[in-house]
């Protein structure tokens, strides 16, 4: 039985829509239901917090494996540790964790530096582990922090800076084949989509296959933070978003690999692909 931690996000979603497609017995959990684009077929839901150790061990019993992804926030790591040491109490034998590229004690982000102590706990508890680093995600282009305004724009302060976006749909697909088979484990996983991609260039490939005109228009930090406040984003994740801007202009998030090929013998999706499929939300 697979416990799926963080199942009402981006990606437990689509993995529990994969596992059941793929006949998998798996059990959710988050801190409630969602009712969007979510099958879970016949298998449970179990709502908790992973604040809430008692509530952890309750829905994790039984469980043979556990993926597990958290939002970004400051509590990240020590929600996620709670998670990996009721797995290690439980005696769960394999845990797939979502983390971020170049996690590190000395990450210039604080995700990667919360992340890395996560990573650094999973490493070190006896488990089997995976941890998958995926680059930005596809369906950030449609996000309320780095997706287009009203007037189909991405204003965004990323002039050169070359992204390899990935669908997290090939990030669930990965997690549901590491996590179904004995394949290679205790290893990082750099997930990125096929092509390094400017925000300018994705704006070129959206309108094309759209017809409808998207632009970029390269912004200061500055008019960036001024543009988040009026959304009443969190003033945390505006800084932290920040530090990923300088982490993509400085190229330091690297290059295409073939983490995704390798584990599941074909080529991630592209945006062309993304772009069409999803092609409602860009019209
Ligand atoms: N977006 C990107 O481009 C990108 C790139 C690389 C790596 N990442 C990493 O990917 C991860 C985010 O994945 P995602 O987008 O799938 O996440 P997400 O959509 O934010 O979903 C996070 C899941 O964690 C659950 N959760 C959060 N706090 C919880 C708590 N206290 N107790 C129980 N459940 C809790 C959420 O439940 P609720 O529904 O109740 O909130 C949700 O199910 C982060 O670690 C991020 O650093 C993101």
């Amino acid at each position: 039985m697979i416990f799926v931690a963080g199942a009402s996000g981006t990606i437990g979603q689509l993995l529990c829509n994969v596992l059941n497609s793929l006949n998998e017995e798996f059990r959710a959990f988050g801190r409630s239901q969602p009712e969007s684009y979510f099958d879970i077929g016949n298998n449970q839901w179990r709502s908790g917090n992973f604040d809430n150790y008692e509530s952890l061990v309750q829905a994790m019993d039984g469980c043979d494996s556990v993926f597990l992804t958290c939002s970004p926030g400051n509590q990240m790591a020590e929600h996620e540790i709670n998670v990996i040491k009721v797995a290690q109490e439980l005696g769960v034998k394999k845990l797939v964790k979502v983390s971020v590229p170049n996690a590190s004690r000395i990450g210039r982000t604080k995700l990667q530096r919360l992340h890395f102590l996560s990573e650094e706990f999973l490493q070190q508890s006896g488990l089997n582990w995976s941890i998958l680093r995926p680059n930005a995600f596809m369906q950030n282009l449609h996000g309320d922090t780095q997706g287009f305004n009203i007037n189909r724009k991405f204003c965004l302060p990323l002039e050169g800076a070359e992204y390899a976006f990935i669908d997290a749909l090939d990030i669930a697909h990965v997690a549901a084949s590491l996590i179904t088979s004995e394949g290679p484990q205790n290893k990082i996983f750099n997930l990125t989509g096929p092509d390094l991609l400017t925000y300018r260039e994705v704006a070129e490939i959206i309108t094309h296959i759209s017809g409808n005109k998207y632009s970029f228009n390269n912004i200061t930090d500055d008019e960036y933070i001024e543009i988040m406040k009026k959304t009443g984003v969190d003033t945390w994740f505006i800084d932290e978003i920040l530090e990923w801007f300088r982490e993509f202009r400085d190229l330091n998030v690297g290059n295409v690999t073939s983490d995704v090929k390798n584990v599941l013998g074909r080529a991630p999706n592209n945006i062309k692909h993304y772009i069409t499929k999803n092609l409602s939300i860009f019209s």
